[in-house]
């Protein structure tokens, strides 16, 4: 079981409540946040991040999935989501997202990073993988300065279009040695 709160400055990570619900969906709702996810869809429906927000604590109670309201470290103000699915052998087990007013400022790699040294340091999970199209390089920067090494590349659907992704990873085993190495 992995914490239910965590500081990781400059953020700060905390369960959804649904009080975040109408702040999840201005972020979320906003097409240069969504466009480059899998999930989030566009337009962002009226409820559904009320839905969502409703099925964290089974999973978490569960140990399928964990996820987290990214907030400020300074306010508290909520910024993202990021989530862990810790289940073995699902792939690309780990996704995020930050509100673009929001970009740029080290909050998706420190939440990242967070997530990363909890899952290998609570959860049974021995390795964690993840995907980005390659025109999102920001998102394969999070993901490097969080020790996931390009694993293959492939084209898949996205929607409605053919797109090139670059799927990344990192064991247990090499996270125990990068995070040691000092190369962070
Ligand atoms: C991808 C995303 C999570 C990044 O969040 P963020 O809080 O801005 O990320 P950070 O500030 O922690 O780090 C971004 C890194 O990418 C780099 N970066 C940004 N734009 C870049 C670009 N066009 N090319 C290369 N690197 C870029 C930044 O310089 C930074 O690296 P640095 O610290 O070494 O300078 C955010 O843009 C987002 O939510 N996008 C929409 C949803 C999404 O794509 N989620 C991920 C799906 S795989």
């Amino acid at each position: 079981m992995l914490p239910e709160h965590v500081t990781s400055l400059p953020i700060k990570l905390r369960p959804f409540a649904l009080e975040d619900a109408p702040r999840v969906q201005l972020l979320a709702g906003d097409f240069a946040v969504a466009e480059t996810t899998a999930l989030i869809p566009h337009p962002y429906p009226n409820g559904m991040a009320e839905e969502w927000i409703a099925t964290h604590q089974t999973q978490r109670d569960r140990g399928i999935a964990f996820v987290y309201a990214i907030t400020q470290a300074e306010d508290g103000l909520l910024v993202g989501a990021i989530e862990v699915r810790p289940v073995a052998d699902e792939h690309e087990n780990f996704g995020y997202w930050i509100g673009a007013p929001y970009w740029g400022r080290g909050f998706a790699t420190a939440a990242a990073r967070a997530m990363v040294a909890l899952t290998f340091g609570y959860l049974d999970c021995d390795q964690m993988t993840a995907s980005h199209l390659l025109r999102n390089p920001a998102s394969g920067r999070v993901m490097e300065k969080c020790g996931l090494t390009p694993v293959q590349r492939v084209t898949r659907a996205h929607r409605g279009k053919q797109e090139p992704f670059c799927i990344r990873g990192i064991t247990r085993d090499a996270w125990e040695r990068w995070s040691a190495s000092g190369d962070r």
